[in-house]
């Protein structure tokens, strides 16, 4: 697929069909993840990719969160439905999620950095799940259970998990393919 088309093509997908995800496609996004560009060439991103039964624990740790849903979704102006419920909890049965760490600092500059950073490799995890015909989403609503998620996959503890991306085969086009606005730079001569 051509760099232009796979940035067009790719939406955030949330149900996936149970199809497992091959080690060697899932090594592609992967490679592709780690070749982003990153401050100081830090490249302070690790990716933490959980199939089978950790993946089920996952879910079990993901559903101690909802209970934050609430709080998460009045940022944002919506009330929880029973849909997002099982969204957050199940990812859309996605057989892969692969949680994000990035190492802890307490420093304002360092910490943006990283947290740029480790953006861009997750953009490139899902142009090139697009351009492999899988579905992807990123989910920062691990926020609230962090701390869990990071014991559950032994994460070090002076790394801290920042998103999870929900992979599989999509079950189907995004329900509502949200409108991107084009109106967003401001060009000074
Ligand atoms: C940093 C980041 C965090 C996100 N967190 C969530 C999340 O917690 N839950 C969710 O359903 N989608 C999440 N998304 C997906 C966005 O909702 C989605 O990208 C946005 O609605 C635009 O839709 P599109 O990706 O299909 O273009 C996240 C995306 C990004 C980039």
């Amino acid at each position: 697929m051509e760099l232009f088309e796979a940035i067009s093509a790719r939406h955030s997908m949330r149900s996936f069909t149970d199809e497992p995800v091959p080690r060697q496609v899932m090594e592609r996004l992967i490679s592709a993840a780690s070749l982003a560009p990153s401050a100081l060439n830090e490249q302070p991103w690790a990716f933490h990719v959980t199939t089978g039964e950790t993946r089920k624990r996952l879910s079990e740790v993901m559903s101690h969160g909802t209970h934050h849903l609430e709080e998460f979704l009045a940022l944002l102006g919506h009330t929880a439905t029973i849909e997002q419920l099982e969204w957050y909890s199940e990812l859309g049965g996605a057989p892969v999620v692969v949680a994000c760490s990035i190492p802890r600092t307490d420093d304002e500059f360092l910490l943006m950095n990283k947290y740029l950073s480790v953006g861009g490799a997750i953009e490139n995890m899902l142009l090139a799940a697009t351009d492999l015909g899988l579905g992807a989403c990123a989910v920062t609503f691990s926020y609230w259970v962090r701390d869990e998620i990071g014991t559950l996959l032994e994460v070090p503890r002076d790394r801290i998990i920042v998103s999870m991306i929900a992979i599989g085969y999509p079950t189907d086009q995004p329900t509502v393919a949200p409108v991107h606005r084009m109106d967003t730079a401001v060009y000074l001569d």
